[in-house]
This record gives structure tokens, C-alpha cells and sequence, in this order.
């Protein structure tokens, strides 16, 4: 997610911004950028890598400005570059924006502009065609020209506008992407997070979905979409700093998992055209490419490799096509078989874990065709593959990953059914029904996520515990995996997860009175396995929290206590099982007062052997 400031006053606007653009920095991003409106003209400063460099680039420019734009960008199209930074402006230099979001239909656009209209674009982004289309439709109001730009997008988007013929004016819009405004005496700001505001003001308001807004020094007007103006509440903030950077949660990892949906929807609507075909931007491989493929490799680290595996079952299933998974620091030292026939998967949130790099270069070495599965544009898995497919899960601050998981497992889903219909071994009916299906996840997160209550009153019983088993059959067995590693990782509780049908081989010894034991049993077809494994572990005393789809009352015979899943196809339940656990290992590793964000002995990426 990139961040967004402007301001308008009688205060040095470019000093105002750069402050405000540091309090987002917590956010991740790869360049940032500011347009101030002096004497009449747009002057705009960009930059890759960290605000600092944009500083060292004005520290001897006066801008002297009272009214300006600013921005830190996350990459999603087209490397981080002083380019691509933010803002972007028209070819006659009248208007500048910044943008938060994705454009889903900027290639249709960008291309009609070109080839149209002659536009000469500067940059790689989605983006930069904001400030062409308003430029395009500008004629003499600015909000009107925001209005008409906006009916040719589709996507999310969180935007400010400066137009050097109108520089006593601000104009933003929002829709999907997060837009506030603050509200002075005598200035006014526009900001995508609170933390860039709170030194100046406490009083917002908050801006809803498709909302224009229309900024002065001392007035601020909203219209909805129909251009009515409308009257909003104040809100005032009385967060401090470092509440406001969590959006008010009390950690960066429970922000990320509410904020699954959202990625969950970007990751997969922003690939489906109009048909509601999938679209695989940056992927170049033909069918005939996909065709020479006798084996698919997934190799990752943690819980990448978890996303991995579930990956494994999903391709084997919808592109037909034998899938072996790996951890990257087995794969680089066993000399696999691969050659140009194989399909090499890398995953990793990151893209800069040594091992996953390692191993990649083998592959690479060995012929293999690169695809790899990323969350960090431009880094350094992205730049050493053929084709980077990337999760658009936002920046991931908190050490434990959770929206990077569920987003690298709806790359999996969009990869198989891309193969498989491509390649002609999944039925037109199944590959529509499965879009179909996806498309219902992200909502039946949300709804899941309001379960967040139950899932702390479970954890009050069990966060003294000191052993923890994770069983699970198919994909259960995959997803058990990560469930256990976000206990372990933010809890420090000994969990460990095992096929639900390998605990007989000696395993079981280990269950006790008392023991607990979380069983998931999502699979339709595996039920009745899973239930007669519940008894195995009931019968030697153990205490047994099951988790399975609504409306499955058998498991409540058996199990002690049971966390449900909306309903949805078998194949599509690590999507929404992974979250109570996620939730599970949260609630339990606050009650035992472990620091949750930056677990002891981890990094966010692991970039040492
Ligand atoms: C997951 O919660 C851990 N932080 C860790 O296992 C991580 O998934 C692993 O280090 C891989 O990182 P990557 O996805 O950035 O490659």
C-alpha cells in the first residue's frame, strides 16, 4: 500500500509533506515523491529508496510553497525508480497526482491514450494514466475533470490531485483505497493514514467510497458519486502514534490478517478480465511453453514452502502435472532432477531470502523455466526469474506472515486454473465454477474474521500450554503445518504438525491426559478418517478442538470444541481455515505477553544461510 499526504495552508508545504511521508514509513515503500505548485508551476522531486534521498534532493531548492502533494510508493507495476515514483504528471505539465491502489484496466487505458491521443507516457505504472485522463478532460474545473477520469478506471484507488491553474485547491477521491482528511485552521491535508497527520491536527474526516473531495484553506467540501455535496461527522483521533500506525489494532500482525480480504481481492480481481477469464500479467509462457512441462518444483522457506505444498495438491489436481515441494535449503543440496522441461516455483514474501535465491540459481543453471511467486516488487527473486507472478498483499510489517501466505495460495489457485484451461485438461465448467468460488472467499474472510471473539475465549483455556499437536489430512495436513509455525513462532510454544494418519507410527505415544490437540477436518472426503483419528487422540485423554465447515454438527460429537469455516468447495478451504489459527496463535501468544511483531530470534526475511 503507498501512503499519501498533501497539504494546503500558509505553512512551507514541502517541509509539511516530507514530515508527514516519514510518520508512513513504518509502511514500507521503495521511492517516494512531492509536487509543491510555485509561482504558478508544478515543481515536482522523486525519488527511489528512502525519504532521506528525497530530501537531500530539496534540501537546496526554496520551494517556499503553501500548497502541495506527496507520496511513498510500494511498488506493484514496474520496478521501484525515480520514474515510477510519485507523483506523476500530465505531458503539459498542468496537473500532478498521487495514487494509492491499483488501476485494473490501465493497460486498455495507457494504450488508448498512446495510440489515440498521443500521449507520451514516462513511466511504467498503472498510475500515471490518473494524470493524463484528468489533464485530458480538464476544462476549467478540476473536480469536474477528476469526475470524468474516474468513470474510465476500474480498480481501487486513493487520489490526490494539484492543477497549477487552480493552486489554491486540493482534490482527492477515493474508492477501495484508504482516504482521510485533516482539518486545520487556516490549512487543510489529505493523507491515506493517520499517522502523517497527527502532529498538526486531531479532527478528520473520513472519506467513503467513491467521494470527491474538494480541499481551500479554510473550506472543505465532499460530494458522492451523483456530485451532491454531503455533510460529514468529524472524527476525532485520540490515538497516539503508535496506535494510529496499527490502524488502531494493537499489532501489525492482527492488521494484516484483517487485512487478508482486501489482499485476497486485489490478488484475484486485478487478474480477471471482463470475461472473468484470468488474466496472468508477467507471465509470458505460451501453451506450447506450458505444454513442454513435465514437472513443476516448488521450492520456498517457511511458511512460503506451507503455501507451497498446498500449491502441490492444487496443480496436481487442476493442470494434471506432477509437483514436488520442497524447502529451498534441501533442494539446492540434493542435485534434483531438472532440465528445460521442468517448471520451477519460487515463493517468497520477501523475495530476498537467501535459500530461495539459491536454489532458484540452480534451477536456473539446470535449465528450468522460473516462475516465481512474490511480494516485493523488484526484489531480487522477481528480478532473477522469467516470469514473476506478484501477491498484492501490501507491505507485510509483522515478522509472523499472514496475508502473504493466503495471498501466495490464491496465486497457486489462479496458476492451476491458468495451466490446466490453457493447456486444456480442466473443464470450461470447473475452471468457471472455481473462478466463480474464488471470487466468494474474500467476503467469506470477512465474516470468518468476526468470529475473532470466540477464537480469544478459546485461547484464555490453552495459553498456558507447553505442547501442542496439529493433525490434519490432505490439504488440513498442509495447512496444519502453518498453523502450527505461527504458534511456535510468536507463542515460543512447542507445536508440532503431523499427517493425521501417520500418528499411529509412533506419534501417539506422545498424547496424554490433557494433551491438546487441534484436528482440522475441512475435507468432505477425508471426514470420516479424520473423525476416527479424533478418537485415536480422545481415547488416551486428549483435548480436542476441531475445526470443519458450517453446518458439519457430526464433528461436535467428538471433538471438545470446534472453530468453523464459511462453506465452500474442499479444494478452496486452506483460504479460509489457515485464519482461526492464525487468529489462535495471536490471542494465545498476547496472553502470554510475547513481543507478537518481532518474535525473539527472527527477521522478516531471512537473508543469511
Ligand atoms: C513465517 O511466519 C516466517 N516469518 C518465515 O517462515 C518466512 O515465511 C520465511 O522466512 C520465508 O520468507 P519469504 O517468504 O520472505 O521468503
Amino acid at each position: 500500500m503507498c501512503g499519501i499526504v498533501g497539504y494546503i495552508g500558509y505553512g512551507n508545504a514541502g517541509d509539511i509533506i516530507i514530515e508527514g511521508l516519514k510518520k508512513l514509513e513504518y509502511r514500507g515503500y521503495d521511492s517516494s515523491g512531492i509536487a509543491v505548485i510555485k509561482d504558478g508551476k508544478i515543481e515536482v522531486r522523486k525519488q527511489k529508496g528512502r525519504i532521506s534521498n528525497l530530501e537531500t534532493a530539496v534540501e537546496n531548492e526554496h520551494f517556499n510553497s503553501t500548497v502541495g502533494i506527496g507520496h511513498t510508493r510500494w511498488a506493484t507495476h514496474g520496478a521501484p525508480s525515480d520514474a515510477n515514483a510519485h507523483p506523476h504528471i500530465s505531458m503539459d505539465k498542468t496537473i500532478a497526482i498521487v495514487h494509492n491502489g491499483i488501476i485494473e484496466n490501465y493497460t486498455e487505458l495507457r494504450e488508448w491514450l498512446t495510440k489515440d491521443l498521443g500521449v507520451i507516457f514516462t513511466s511504467e505504472t498503472d498510475s500515471e494514466v490518473i494524470a493524463h485522463l484528468i489533464s485530458l478532460y480538464y476544462d476549467g474545473s478540476l473536480e469536474d475533470a477528476v469526475y470524468k477520469a474516474v468513470e474510465k478506471m476500474r480498480g481501487a484507488y486513493g487520489i490526490g490531485v494539484l492543477c497549477s491553474k487552480e493552486p489554491d485547491k486540493i482534490v482527492a477521491v477515493r474508492k477501495d483505497s484508504p482516504l482521510i482528511i485533516g482539518l486545520g485552521d487556516g490549512c487543510n491535508f489529505i493523507a491515506s493514514d493517520i499517522p502523517a497527520l497527527l502532529k498538526h491536527v486531531r479532527s478528520i474526516y473520513l472519506i467513503e467510497n467513491n467521494e470527491t473531495v474538494v480541499l481551500t484553506r479554510n473550506e472543505v467540501k465532499i460530494y458522492n458519486a451523483d456530485r451532491k455535496e454531503v455533510k460529514r461527522d468529524v472524527f476525532h483521533v485520540t490515538w497516539d502514534e503508535d496506535a494510529a500506525e496499527k490502524d488502531g489494532f494493537d499489532h501489525f500482525m492482527l492488521k494484516e490478517i484483517h487485512e487478508q480480504p482486501k489482499g485476497l481481492f486485489e490478488t484475484l480481481n486485478r487478474r480477471l478480465d471482463k470475461n472473468g477469464n484470468i488474466l496472468l500479467d508477467g507471465i509470458s509462457m505460451t501453451k506450447q511453453d506450458l505444454e513442454k512441462f513435465d514437472r513443476v518444483y516448488i521450492v520456498a522457506c517457511g511458511t512460503a514452502y506451507h503455501a507451497g505444498m498446498v500449491g502441490k495438491f492444487i496443480i496436481e489436481r487442476f493442470a494434471k502435472i506432477p509437483v514436488e515441494v520442497d524447502v529451498a535449503s534441501e533442494f539446492r543440496y540434493r542435485d534434483p532432477f531438472i532440465d528445460d522441461k521442468t517448471l520451477f516455483i519460487a515463493i517468497s514474501q520477501s523475495g530476498e531470502t537467501l535459500d530461495t535465491l539459491a536454489a532458484l540459481r540452480e534451477a536456473k543453471k539446470k535449465g528450468a523455466r522460473i516462475l516465481s511467486v512474490v511480494n516485493v516488487v523488484g526484489s531480487s527473486v522477481a528480478r532473477e526469474s522469467d516470469d514473476v507472478f506478484y501477491t498484492w498483499a501490501g507491505p507485510e510489517i509483522a515478522v509472523a506472515s499472514t496475508k502473504a501466505y493466503t495471498t501466495q495460495l490464491m496465486c497457486m489457485y489462479l496458476i492451476a486454473l491458468y495451466v490446466g484451461y490453457t493447456k486444456g485438461v480442466l473443464a470450461p465448467d470447473l475452471y468457471n465454477e472455481y473462478i466463480r468460488e474464488l471470487k466468494f472467499i474474500p467476503d467469506k474472510l470477512k465474516t470468518l474474521l468476526k468470529t475473532e471473539g470466540d477464537i480469544l475465549e478459546a485461547a484464555k483455556g490453552l495459553y498456558k500450554k507447553e505442547q501442542v499437536f496439529f493433525i490434519g489430512r490432505g490439504p488440513d495436513a498442509s495447512v496444519s503445518l502453518e498453523g502450527s509455525l505461527k504458534l511456535k513462532e510468536i507463542s515460543y510454544i512447542n507445536s508440532f504438525a503431523i499427517a493425521a494418519g501417520e500418528l499411529k507410527h509412533g506419534t501417539i505415544a506422545l498424547i496424554e491426559q490433557g494433551s491438546l490437540v487441534i484436528a482440522l477436518a475441512t475435507q468432505d472426503r477425508l471426514f470420516e478418517k479424520m473423525l476416527s483419528n479424533i478418537q485415536e487422540v480422545k481415547a488416551r485423554g486428549a483435548y480436542v478442538i476441531g475445526l470443519a465447515k458450517e453446518g458439519n454438527k457430526e464433528i461436535e460429537k467428538q471433538a471438545d470444541k470446534v472453530f468453523y469455516i464459511p462453506d465452500c468447495p474442499d479444494d478452496l478451504t486452506p483460504l479460509l481455515s489457515v485464519v482461526p489459527l492464525q487468529l489462535l496463535a495471536y490471542e494465545i501468544a498476547k496472553l502470554r505477553g510475547c513481543d507478537i511483531d518481532k518474535p525473539k530470534n527472527l527477521a522478516k526475511s531471512v537473508t543469511v544461510e
